[in-house]
C-alpha cells in the first residue's frame, strides 16, 4: 500500500499536509512527538473513506529513528512513495546568549534527521524508479539571519541539499523538492521560544500546502509560498549581502540589546 510519510504531522503545516493529501485519497503514515495529538489527527483523518491514516510518536532526531521508521512502514506493508521532511524548529537571540545545546538541537533536526531520513526513504524510491521527496526549508534560507544565525543556517543547508538532490534523482524517477515558506500561523514560534513573529504577513499551513502541491505538479526543484515571500527573496538577489545583513540585523537587534 502506498502512503506518504510526513514528519512534523502533528501541528501547523505537518497537520495541513496531512489533511490535504488524506483528502486527496492518499494514505498517510505521521510521525511526531505527541503520540495523542496524531491519534487525534488519525482518528479524523480514518473517517475519510478509502484512506489509511497511521502513526509512530518518535523523535527523530534519534540516531535509530530512521532504521526505526523503515521497518515500521515495511511492517505495516507500506510503501514511502512522498516522504515529507517537515518537522523543524529554530530559536531567536544573540547567539552569544543563547544555550548551545538548544542550537545544537537545532542543527540535529533541521539538518541531521533530514539527511538521514531522505537517505533510509531514497534507496528504496530509486529502486521503484517512482518517489518524490518535499524538504521544508524556509525563506531565512536565502540570506543569513542576524539574531536567528543558526535556524537561518539550516535552512540554507535544506535549500542547497534538496537542490542538488533534484538533480542527482531526477535520471531515477525520484522528485525532490524544497518547499520554503514565509512566517505562516502555527506554532513554530511557540515552540522556537520566539516572542513574536518578524515582520511580513503570516500565511496559513493550508495557504503553505497548497503551494506546495501547486510545486509538485509543475515538477519545481524549489518553490516559496506566497506572492510577497518569493518578491522578497526575487528582490534580495540585487541588492549587496552586507545591506540585507544591515537591515534585518537593525530590526531586530533593539529585541536582545539593552
Ligand atoms: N511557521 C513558520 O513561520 C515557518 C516559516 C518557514 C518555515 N517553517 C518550517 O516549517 C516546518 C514546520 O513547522 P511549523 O511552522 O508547522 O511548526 P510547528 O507547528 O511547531 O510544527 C513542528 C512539528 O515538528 C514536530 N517536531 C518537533 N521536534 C520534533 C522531533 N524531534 N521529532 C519529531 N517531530 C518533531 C512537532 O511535533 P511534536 O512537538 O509533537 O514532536 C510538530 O508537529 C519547520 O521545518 C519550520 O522550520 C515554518
Amino acid at each position: 500500500m502506498n502512503a506518504t510519510l510526513i514528519t512534523g504531522a502533528s501541528s501547523g503545516i505537518g497537520a495541513a499536509f496531512a489533511r490535504k493529501l488524506a483528502a486527496r485519497g492518499r494514505n498517510v503514515f505521521l510521525v511526531s512527538r505527541s503520540e495523542e495529538t496524531l491519534i487525534a489527527i488519525c482518528n479524523e483523518l480514518g473517517r475519510i473513506g478509502g484512506v489509511r491514516a497511521q502513526y509512530l510518536a518518535i523523535d527523530v532526531t534519534q540516531k535509530d529513528a530512521p532504521a526505526i521508521l523503515f521497518e515500521e512502514t515495511q511492517k505495516r506493508g507500506l510503501e514511502i512513495d512522498t516522504l515529507i521532511n517537515n518537522a523543524g524548529f529554530g530559536s531567536m537571540g544573540d547567539f552569544d546568549r543563547l544555550d548551545v545545546n538548544r542550537e545544537l538541537e537545532i542543527i540535529d533536526l533541521n539538518v541531521k534527521a533530514l539527511v538521514a531520513l531522505t537517505h533510509k526513504f531514497l534507496a528504496p524510491m530509486r529502486e521503484r524508479k517512482q518517489g518524490t521527496i518535499i524538504n521544508v526549508a524556509s525563506t531565512a534560507g536565502f540570506q543569513p539571519v542576524p539574531f536567528m544565525a543558526t535556524y537561518a543556517a539550516t535552512k540554507a543547508f535544506v535549500i542547497s541539499f534538496s537542490e542538488a538532490l533534484w538533480e542527482e534523482n531526477r535520471a531515477h524517477g525520484v522528485h525532490v523538492m524544497a518547499l520554503c515558506p514565509g512566517v505562516t500561523e502555527t506554532n513554530f514560534f511557540a515552540a522556537s521560544q520566539m516572542d513574536r513573529p518578524p515582520m511580513r504577513s503570516a500565511q496559513t499551513p493550508e495557504e503553505v500546502v497548497d503551494t506546495a502541491l501547486r510545486g509538485l505538479r509543475r515538477k519545481k526543484n524549489l518553490i516559496v509560498s506566497g506572492w510577497v515571500n518569493l518578491a522578497m527573496v526575487e528582490a534580495e538577489r540585487f541588492v549587496p549581502r552586507t545591506w540585507i545583513l544591515k537591515v534585518a540585523g537593525n530590526a531586530l537587534r533593539p529585541r536582545f540589546e539593552e
